[in-house]
């Protein structure tokens, strides 16, 4: 047992030069694991998360009048909050080489502008600011837009960020 524990803890040593050759890449390859395509991340992580976000705050107009939607109760502000969280991680996950190999030096400045808004978005949320929420809701947008701008997908569903944040 204690020989086990030992020799576990002497895998990252190993592979982090203790003997000398293994690089960088062979210790993530022992850990991170690329769940998803980055269609698949955009589809089922990305969208998702950014429309959680957007969704928490919203005006509407319809033959009724005017309504607006947003956080009431603690919890709904801590989804908004959670929502935030995520894009600013997503945009740390995007960084990562299983997504940024091959891409230009844009694409780790978008990751990263992806991190700012996500972490103001975080913080609208924390101060329970509607206004706020809604506005760096925009921002969130423009981040996501700008990036597919430049890295058009294929075949981009409508409902995906590609122009100008909607009014
Ligand atoms: C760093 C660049 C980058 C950023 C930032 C980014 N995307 Fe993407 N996105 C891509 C790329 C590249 C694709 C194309 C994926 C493919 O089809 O191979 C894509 C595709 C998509 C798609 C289409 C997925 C499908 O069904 O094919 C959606 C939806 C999407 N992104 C949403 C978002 C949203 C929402 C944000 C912002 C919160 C965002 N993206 C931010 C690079 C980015």
């Amino acid at each position: 047992m204690v020989k086990r524990i030992l020799a576990a803890a002497c895998i990252p040593a190993l592979l982090a030069g203790c003997g000398g050759t293994a690089d960088q890449e062979d210790a993530a390859g022992e850990t991170y694991v690329q769940a998803h395509t980055i269609q698949q991340l955009m589809a089922n992580v990305v969208q998702p998360t950014a429309e959680n976000y957007w969704n928490s705050v919203q005006y509407i107009s319809d033959e009724d009048g005017n309504h607006e939607i947003e956080p009431e109760t603690d919890e709904d502000w801590q989804r908004t909050r959670a929502a935030g969280a995520t894009i600013a991680e997503l945009g740390n996950l995007l960084m990562t080489p299983a997504y940024s190999e091959g891409r230009g030096e844009d694409w780790t400045q978008f990751s990263q502008s992806l991190v700012e808004v996500g972490l103001r978005a975080e913080e609208a949320a924390v101060n329970k600011d509607v206004d706020a929420v809604f506005e760096v809701g925009g921002t969130v947008y423009s981040v996501c837009s700008a990036c597919h701008q430049v890295y058009p997908p294929e075949n981009m569903p409508e409902d995906a960020p590609t122009g100008e944040p909607p009014a």
